[in-house]
């Protein structure tokens, strides 16, 4: 790994002055310096990637991109690319991505993520399976030692029939039982509502809190993947190549 300082003219001079958001703008415009003319690219989803977007569009609008074809992992980010003159496309008539910048929720030792507290990790991931190359943008405070550590939540795709059920099998796959285990499973809600958060595909979303790190993260994933009424999870295993975290004392970039 390498650290670099910040180098952005517009932040302030005192690194602690710099927001949360700042640190998610500083790793993005990082990332976007591994874009070249002619790439294909996939294009995130959160509020970092969604800085890298608006830099890809304010560099083709300038004429220092050319012949860039994007690859949107969301309704959202199919918006804001479309409104910033990004030409877009799909996994169907691009099967390989050159390059993805994404967010992510947890960044462990390994460069394993979990991603999807946005909503949108199965787009996501089918999208980031076929890039060569997966630039992970964060600010430091998403480093963890392992994932499902942070205390906060880890999402899972699940059909919305009989998600209940699809709920409380995965709670029981991790030890859990009613909210008293190792692991409590939450339907995601709408914001404001009682209404189920409803995915770009339609389905639902299941929350996982763990109260500690997962531990073997493969096997937690396979075991997922064969509950029938699971999509995905977001879990990223040895997907990243490229992790850019910004903190105030400037950006660390580790490769795989
Ligand atoms: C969306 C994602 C996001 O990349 C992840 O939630 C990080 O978001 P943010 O940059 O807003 O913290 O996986 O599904």
């Amino acid at each position: 790994s390498e650290t670099l300082t910040i180098d952005k003219p517009s932040i302030p001079s005192s690194p602690s002055l710099l927001t949360q958001d700042d640190l998610k703008q500083i790793a993005a415009y990082k990332a976007v310096e591994f874009v070249e003319s002619g790439m294909v690219l996939g294009l995130g989803t959160g509020s970092t990637a969604t800085h890298a977007v608006s830099r890809i569009g304010e560099l083709l609008q300038q004429g220092k991109l050319e012949n860039i074809v994007g690859i949107p992992t969301s309704k959202k980010t199919h918006e804001q690319a479309l409104a910033l003159g990004i030409p877009l496309s799909d996994l169907d008539h691009h099967p390989i991505i050159d390059l993805a910048i994404d967010g992510a929720d947890e960044v462990d030792p390994d460069l394993n993520l979990v991603k999807g507290r946005g909503g949108s990790l199965l787009r996501e991931k089918m999208v980031e399976s076929a890039c060569r190359r997966l630039v992970v943008v964060v600010d430091e405070s998403k480093l963890v030692d392992g994932l499902g550590g942070s205390g906060l939540a880890m999402p899972v795709e699940v059909v919305p029939f009989c998600w209940a059920h699809t709920a409380r099998r995965l709670e029981s796959l991790f030890g859990g039982g009613g909210g008293a285990g190792r692991c409590v499973a939450k339907l995601r809600r709408a914001e404001g509502g009682g209404e189920p958060f409803v995915t770009d595909n339609a389905n639902y979303i299941v929350d996982l809190y763990f109260a500690g790190p997962i531990g073997d993260v493969e096997a937690a994933s396979d075991a997922m993947l064969r509950i029938a009424g699971v999509v995905e999870h977001g879990m990223f295993l040895d997907m990243a190549t490229t992790v850019i975290a910004a903190g105030a004392c400037g950006v660390t970039v580790k490769n795989k």
